[in-house]
């Protein structure tokens, strides 16, 4: 059984403010970010359409739309998508669901996908890499990132509010074979030390990988 997604919803919806005000350029202080978010839009070039999957806030978005990438933002929480819509009045962000996405089949160039996962049990992972490879154009690109690790965290507080709900860590060996399993390929899995002060020191991935042109 997957992490109930209400669950995921209200902690959202409960931390959407502080989450804005403690997230929102953060990718200003993380140099790796930078580098794979360009190394995203320079693969990406002028294709179209691409979606950030649980947006946030939708600073990934920004730092996309930055670069020339015509993209748009989803997520579950309706509170964190006031935030986005609020920042970044010029971007498009709809409700979504990563794990049952209302897209056509072969309809999206890109996905990039910024600690949306770390909520989802190993189950719901290869749900929403299934759903990603679904919904991919022949040759579109899936970027996302993960914290490392093979723990569960359950967190009662997260910025201040009363909060329940799980984090969860994978290793790269998982999310690799998950990865081949659902279809992609040319994956290549970056990781990361975290930047202390920054953020919360865990080990980060970034992993990119493409749905084949010829299937
Ligand atoms: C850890 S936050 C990451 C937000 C942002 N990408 C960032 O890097 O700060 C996870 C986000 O994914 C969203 N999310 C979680 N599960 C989701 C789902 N099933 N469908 C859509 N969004 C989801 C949450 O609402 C939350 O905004």
């Amino acid at each position: 059984m997957g992490q109930e997604l209400h669950k995921i919803e209200r902690m959202y919806d409960t931390v959407a403010k502080e989450y804005a005000a403690t997230f929102s350029g953060e990718h200003e202080k993380k140099p790796k970010d930078q580098e794979i978010l360009r190394r995203f839009a320079a693969e990406i070039g002028n294709r179209k359409p691409v979606w950030d999957f649980g947006c946030g806030p939708g600073q990934t978005s920004k730092y996309l739309k930055n670069l020339g990438v015509e993209i748009s933002g989803l997520d579950l929480s309706e509170k964190i998508l006031e935030q986005a819509r609020a920042i970044h009045p010029e971007i498009n962000f709809s409700k979504g669901n990563i794990l049952d996405l209302q897209f056509d089949d072969d309809s999206i160039a890109g996905i990039a996908a910024f600690y949306a996962i770390v909520h989802f049990t190993e189950e719901q992972v290869e749900t929403a890499f299934r759903e990603a490879f679904r919904v991919l154009q022949p040759g579109g690109l899936f970027l996302f990132t993960y914290h490392i690790g093979e723990d569960t965290i359950h967190v009662k507080e997260f910025l201040g509010k009363k909060i329940s709900i799980d984090f969860m860590f994978f290793n790269t060996d998982f999310i690799y074979g998950r990865l081949q399993k659902s279809g992609f390929e040319e994956i290549a899995i970056i990781e990361r030390e975290p930047y202390p002060g920054v953020e919360y020191e865990s080990r980060r991935a970034y992993a990119f990988a493409k749905k084949p042109r010829v299937q």
